[in-house]
């Protein structure tokens, strides 16, 4: 390794903890016959046996309180993914408080996700009107940009086990459109455009690229099942407005995370399979595997001059960005450079000038100048792996980059259970040939096992480098036990100055992944929705009671403080009923629920919104109908009478 200290072992509050789990992974490396260079960097000590958990020393370089006093408001917005969760959370930093969960692709019973029309409309449904998905894994959001910075219009999450992507409305925080992507399985990596690569006017996000991960006949639809070598998978686009599939590319290998230039010229994806394996000794055997770059302007030109097939049912058009059809620099539409084996993480420096790679079973970070991909694609590099500008040995298990704004980089180290602080300019100098350039900068050990990390504004060019949160997957002696399944880590880093210093730990559910933060200025949300904005709305209580057409009806309510109108409502067995609800109320905070007991139905409408549900009154009976959300000293008075005649 580079003169960069390794050894991190005597600031270790327990270093048995970290060792099982690096020994699991090492010994599974060591299996598949890894050449990675490993033992220069395990150099941990002892292997005895679990310690009860150690106290966290006492930071010894000055820091920054993160704790908040009573009534004072964070300064940064955080968004967060809620893995297998399936919905997106908002945090304040740098408290660490969860603020809010956004339900996108799995149902909530608190505000009726999956129960009212309108959600279901959004998540889709079968034709029996049941939801088509009820489960949902969320790994990556990202938010909509303007001028490289956040817009504050909408952020984008996926799906990986379907295969969809979300749009949440950053106005109301709601969840607004659902796409499910054509061909594809894994769907993993997600980053919106930051401008358009032609337009100059279009300096804001109109794209959001999506790669995936797992490969499949294509179409899958029971063909070529055992034939691997036509397995194949596909990089999307999806319109930021219509939310539609604008295109798709034809690949060879896997996309994994994806990262976009500042330019909108380029959006590229790690690649760790590009072995197209089945299984993961197969995945792993390749020494070098590649960041995918797309040339965004020529693929939408060749979709325009119709170079593009389909594929199955989908009208989706799909341009051809394999190897052998992208040989030429002049005409190409992808360049694969070439990064050591199974590469995790690809991250845009807020410079706008680099893409860094980081090497999961390589100790090395892979600095790739953007300016050269594109002399590349201009015919005027002779070969593309000289856009690699570094290649250095940064520590074991490198995943996910975040940045400061100062040139350095921060890269979590998920075997090493540490984040190392890297000087990009100085691994440049190091990997040119100038040995006594000292590009590491810092380590710090966390708690444990690190995945995703960001920075303040690190994903825009303003990057402020104050705060840096890292998601570790294994919180082990960190919290109070609560059984197998523990809380994870989230831990929150002081970066403002030139040592790292972990200032907070902060449980979360599992299981978040990716996160972005950036500051609260950017965000303006309503605190009343329009009712303009519902078709459906009953804009007076006036308009509320019963109208029927034969066995279909339809219960128009109004809700207002500490009153449903009507306050009793009759139906007979056997109608199909549509229940329309607007709470009138216009006053921030005034939210009332309205449950169904028997019924299986609740719902919440926040001041001015509208929802509806439709069901069968198939019991008859007295249906208390009650407001479930506290809003008024006369809440538990707050229902109406729904009377079920047989
Ligand atoms: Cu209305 Cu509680």
């Amino acid at each position: 390794m580079n003169e960069a200290k390794m050894n991190t072992a005597e600031a270790m509050p327990d270093p048995s903890r970290r060792k099982f789990l690096n020994t699991a992974a090492l010994a599974g490396l060591a299996g598949a016959g890894l050449s990675v260079g490993l033992s220069a960097c395990n150099n941990e000590s002892g292997s005895k046996p679990a310690a009860p958990a150690a106290p966290a020393a006492a930071p010894a370089v000055a820091h920054r309180e993160p704790h908040l006093k009573p009534g004072e408001l964070d300064t940064y917005y955080g968004l967060w993914s809620g893995g297998h969760t399936g919905d997106f959370r908002v945090l304040g930093l740098p408290s660490g408080r969860e603020l809010h969960r956004v339900p996108c692709f799995n149902a909530d019973p608190l505000i009726g996700w999956g129960i009212t029309n309108e959600s279901k409309a959004v998540m889709g449904t079968k034709a029996d009107g049941s939801l088509k998905y009820t489960v949902a894994d969320t790994h990556h959001t990202h938010a909509s940009y303007k001028d490289g910075n956040y817009d504050g219009r909408y952020a984008w999450i996926n799906d990986k086990i379907n295969s969809r992507i979300a749009r949440i409305r950053l106005d109301y925080f709601i969840c607004d459109k659902i796409t499910e992507l054509p061909n594809v399985q894994g769907f993993h990596g997600i980053f919106p455009d930051k401008r358009d690569p032609v337009d100059p006017a279009i300096n804001y996000t109109t794209r959001v690229f999506c790669g995936a991960e797992f490969h499949t006949p294509l179409p899958n639809d029971g063909r070529d099942l055992d034939s691997l070598d036509k397995y194949r998978t596909l990089f999307s686009c999806v319109d930021a407005e219509s939310m539609e599939v604008r295109w798709q590319v034809l690949i060879d290998g896997n996309c994994d995370l994806v990262a976009t230039s500042f330019d909108g010229k380029l959006a590229a994806t790690n690649q760790y399979n590009t072995e197209g394996g089945a299984r993961y000794e197969d995945m792993m055997s390749a020494e070098r595997d590649a960041c995918l770059f797309f040339n965004i302007a020529r693929i939408e030109q060749a979709v325009k001059d119709g170079k593009f097939k389909t594929i199955g049912s989908s009208k989706v058009p799909v341009v051809d960005g394999t190897k052998a059809a992208n040989t030429d620099p002049k005409t190409a539409l992808t360049a694969y450079v070439t990064v050591p084996k199974n590469p995790h993480g690809v991250n845009a420096s807020p410079d706008g000038k680099y893409f860094i790679c980081a090497g999961k079973l390589s100790p090395t970070g892979t600095v790739i100048e953007l300016a050269k991909v594109l002399d590349w694609f201009d015919g005027k590099l002779d070969e593309l792996d000289k856009a690699i500008a570094a290649e250095v040995e940064i520590g074991l298990g490198p995943l996910h980059t975040a940045f400061d704004g100062r040139g350095n980089a921060y890269t979590t180290l998920f075997l090493d259970s540490q984040i190392v602080k890297w000087n990009v300019e100085a691994a440049i100098k190091f990997h040119a040939g100038d040995k006594n350039a000292q590009y590491v900068v810092d380590r710090l050990d966390v708690h444990y096992q690190p995945g995703h990390i960001n920075a303040s504004q690190s994903e825009t060019m303003f990057a402020d480098g104050q705060w840096l949160a890292v998601g570790c997957k294994f919180s082990k002696d960190r919290f109070l036990p609560v059984g197998p399944l523990h809380a994870e880590t989230e831990q929150l880093v002081d970066i403002s100055g030139e040592k790292m210093v972990l200032v907070a730990d902060h449980p979360v559910r599992p299981e978040p992944h990716d996160f972005i933060i950036f500051k609260r200025e950017l965000l303006q949300p309503k605190q009343v929705y329009d009712l303009n904005e519902f078709p459906l709305a009953v804009k007076d209580p006036k308009e509320a009671g019963v109208f029927r057409d034969g066995n279909k009806v339809t219960v128009k309510i109004t809700s207002m403080a500490p009153a449903f109108e009507p306050r009793e409502f009759r139906l007979k067995v056997g109608d199909e009923v549509t229940l329309i609800m607007t709470n009138l109320d216009k006053i921030e905070d005034l939210t009332h629920g309205f449950a169904i007991p028997k019924y299986n139905i609740n719902f919440i409408c926040n001041p001015q919104e509208t929802k509806s549900v439709t069901f069968k009154a198939d019991k008859p009976g007295i249906f208390w109908c009650y407001c479930t959300h506290f809003c008024h000293a006369l809440h538990l008075e707050m229902r109406s009478r729904m009377i079920v005649e047989a």
